[in-house]
């Protein structure tokens, strides 16, 4: 869990920035709720190495990132940072770790640096996507610090398992709704492979954003975010894409502008019984369990406990309907078995064979649900 700067400030970062950030981050309660690691993205170097190093942009980040790493460690964060297998990173064109992949390693871990998302740009002449990642993987092993190794190659190949901490599973994110329900089909598809410290990554969140990038591409992006949270998702939107990436046991990965968050999208973020749903120990994705072909959807997934299971009733049609859940769907025996709203933070009851609930379009109903027979 944690926080990344793209979706919302893509290139405008620094070491005052991140500083900001941290220090919202404790005082509304992200912190304590569980978000650790506060990345970088694309933006932060220099356009050419010197002396063969990446080095850290002087107008962004003055002292290098040793001072601000030092202040986000200080407060219980972790830092992530970003670069590319091949010569050049996507947006910014800084130059990509291909063939410097231990000079850069080296240099993260002397930043302080515990996160490194490695992009998929710029592909080195006749080289192997699998190869690139090995080699900075094992660089980053050698340094002998730990690393969060996230890969960012835009869907699933088999090998990445073996190399990464996570790897991406979709394109780009936007807080369009759209997106959202493309990036958990495609998700889907590699849910066998997740579990503990090997995770499925439908992409950031993008709960409480606006949609800077469109304002970017249309140049009128001046750097300044006071509209953050007046577009991109409605509550609805955001509540069930909060709870899918949950449901997925997706990281938790903040991109909105937590310096300047409603407290509605607060809310949603710290939800701390949602949140309980995506870490819980055992890992599983959790799956589609039940369709009616007409955009009413059921999923489950499997909670450490006997029986145990969180269960979301989403609507992705255009109209508010009524789901049903069933226990056997969810691989629970029929019979009775306890509710309890997440969302609501509300027992529900006792509920024999399924639970019905009526769910806003583009809504979610988010439940655990305990079987109570031995
Ligand atoms: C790619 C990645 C994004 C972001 C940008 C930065 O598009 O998929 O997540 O890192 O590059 O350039």
């Amino acid at each position: 869990m944690g926080w990344n700067s793209w979706d919302t400030f893509m290139s405008g970062i620094s070491d005052k920035l991140l500083r900001q950030v941290a220090d919202a981050m404790v005082t509304n309660g992200m912190r304590d709720a569980g978000y650790q690691y506060i990345n970088i993205d694309d933006g932060w170097a220099l356009p050419n190495r010197v002396n063969g190093h990446l080095e850290p942009d002087p107008a962004k980040f003055p002292g290098g990132f040793k001072p601000v790493t030092d202040y986000l460690h200080a407060r219980g964060f972790k830092f992530g940072i970003y670069s590319d297998r091949g010569t050049k990173t996507c947006v910014s064109g800084a130059p990509g770790s291909y063939g410097h992949e231990t000079i850069d390693a080296n240099d993260f871990a002397a930043w302080g640096v515990d996160y490194l998302k490695y992009d998929n740009c710029n592909p080195a002449f006749l080289t192997s996507q699998e190869g690139d990642y090995r080699r900075m993987q094992e660089a980053l092993m050698a340094t002998g610090k730990p690393f969060v190794f996230s890969i960012c190659a835009w869907e699933f190949k088999k090998w990445m398992p073996s190399i990464g901490n996570l790897w991406r599973t979709t394109d780009d994110i936007t807080d369009n709704w759209n997106t959202i329900i493309n990036n958990i089909d495609k998700n889907e598809k590699s849910a066998n492979y997740a579990g503990p410290g090997r995770w499925n990554d439908p992409d950031m969140l993008v709960v409480g954003c606006f949609n800077v990038q469109d304002l970017q591409h249309n140049h009128l992006f001046d750097g300044n975010t006071d509209l953050v949270g007046n577009k991109g998702l409605t509550d609805d939107e955001n509540i069930a894409h909060f709870s899918m990436w949950a449901m997925m046991a997706a990281p938790l990965i903040a991109s909105n502008d937590v310096i300047r968050m409603p407290e509605k999208i607060r809310e949603i973020l710290t939800n701390q019984e949602v949140i309980a749903v995506d870490q819980d120990p055992l890992g599983i994705q959790g799956i589609k369990v039940w369709e009616n072909g007409k955009g009413l959807f059921v999923y489950s997934k499997v909670l450490k406990g006997h029986d145990t299971r969180a269960i979301a009733l989403f609507n992705r049609s255009e109209s508010n309907a009524e789901i049903m859940a069933k226990w056997i769907d969810a691989n629970i025996p029929d019979g009775k078995a306890t509710v309890r709203d997440l969302w609501k933070h509300e027992d529900m009851g006792m509920f024999t064979n399924g639970y019905k609930a009526y769910v806003p379009s583009h809504g979610i109903v988010l439940l655990k649900v305990v079987s109570v027979i031995d």
